[in-house]
């Protein structure tokens, strides 16, 4: 699946902005705190504008302080999937049982430096894993390769049936590193400049999305 992150995109025309990748999977929002991560994006109420401009299933990334207290929210808001960071959280487990309960998958997310092996219980209670490919916080920055040992961790947890999970990698994601991401096991690329920084957002998913298979019936 092909997730486009609008951090990329034109904040002053979200809905139209969504309408250009209409073919994509799911619509990646990256909500920010300015605490847990050096930038300020948006929140709640700009959520909630977009569940009613877009029909794609929102998978909103949040990158904040205390998500046990802030992420249900988003999910009883109606988003797909609320991903947040084990970094941040004081209760991982009851923070995914709250966002499934309100109805929305969720998701745990790694920053690069945080290992994947102390969390492999704690994934039962999830959809989604998101292995961040660079530091969280800007768009535009270059691809960690040094990460792809956490997906291929991951897909093996799979494949043995011990989890089943999304695995999504965000970051750095274009045309020369989406193999490399594919190969190792992931299966939701989230990619913010190579959709929103290419002339036709809608042509660069799906030139994505073929780069991907090719990779992924290559492994
Ligand atoms: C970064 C965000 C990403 C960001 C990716 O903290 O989580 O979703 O939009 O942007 P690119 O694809 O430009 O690296
Ligand atoms: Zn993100």
């Amino acid at each position: 699946m092909i997730a486009p992150s609008i951090l990329s995109a034109d904040f002053a025309r979200l809905g139209d902005e969504a309408e250009a990748v209409s073919r994509a999977d799911w619509l990646h929002v990256d909500v920010m705190d300015n605490h847990f991560v050096p930038n300020l994006t948006l929140g709640l109420p700009v959520v909630k504008s977009l569940l009613k401009a877009t029909d794609l299933p929102l998978d909103c990334h949040l990158m904040i302080d205390d998500p046990d207290r802030w992420a249900p929210g988003y999910a009883e808001a109606g988003a797909a999937n609320v991903t947040f960071h084990v970094e941040a959280a004081a209760d991982a487990v009851q923070t995914a049982r709250a966002i499934r309960a309100a109805g929305a998958m969720a998701g745990l997310s790694l920053k690069p430096g945080t290992p994947l092996e102390p969390y492999l219980e704690v994934l039962r209670e999830f959809d989604t894993l998101l292995v961040m490919t660079v530091e969280p916080g800007f768009g535009g920055q270059s691809f960690m390769a040094e990460v792809l040992p956490k997906v291929r961790l991951a897909r093996r947890e799979v494949r043995a049936g011990h989890l089943r999970l999304f695995i999504e990698v965000d970051g750095g994601i274009d045309q020369d590193t989406i193999s490399a991401a594919a190969e190792a096991g992931a299966d939701v690329f989230v990619a913010g400049s190579a959709v929103y920084g290419a002339d036709d957002p809608g042509k660069a998913v799906e030139a994505l999305r073929v780069t991907a298979r090719e990779a992924m019936t290559r492994s």
